[in-house]
């Protein structure tokens, strides 16, 4: 069976408390939950992790991403300056669909860019848990 690991980083774990008008109001759970049906409908395993630290999300990738096939990963403020993830990326040679769950180019200038998409297939951006659906169908399809 093929598997797909599905990273989130900093603050993503305030899902459904933080910001609400931006983020929505359901959990990491639910999003966790979300990403588990589409898993079950498309046949695919998933590892699923978050964490709040760079080097942690590093080191599960390390271990996961392997044999994988792909990352789905929204790096949260990682995105905007973690050379160190971008290299972790580049490194696995993984098929990577960087996901965000707000439009990044509809808010502040420094959102815009992101250094760790150098380093994926493609972004989804501002279509909230539906990126990870849609990252989950690209990713098995290949
Ligand atoms: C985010 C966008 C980032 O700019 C922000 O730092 C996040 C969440 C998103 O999912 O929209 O933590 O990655």
């Amino acid at each position: 069976m093929k598997r797909v690991v599905v990273a989130n980083g900093p603050n993503l774990n305030l899902l459904g408390k933080r910001e609400p008008h931006i983020y929505g109001t359901r959990s990491l759970g639910d999003l966790n939950d979300a990403v588990r049906a589409k898993a079950k409908e498309l046949d695919v395993e998933v590892s699923l992790f978050q964490s709040n630290h760079e080097g942690e999300i590093i080191d599960f990738l390390h271990k996961e991403a392997p044999g994988s096939a792909g990352i789905i990963i929204n790096p949260g403020a990682l995105s905007h300056y973690s050379l160190a993830l971008y290299d972790c990326l580049l490194a696995l040679a993984v098929p990577v669909v960087e996901v965000h769950l707000s439009n990044l180019h509809a808010r502040e200038e420094y959102r815009s860019k992101s250094v760790t998409a150098r380093a994926a297939r493609g972004v989804i951006t501002g279509l909230g848990f539906a990126g990870y659906d849609l990252a989950l169908e690209f990713l098995t399809s290949l």
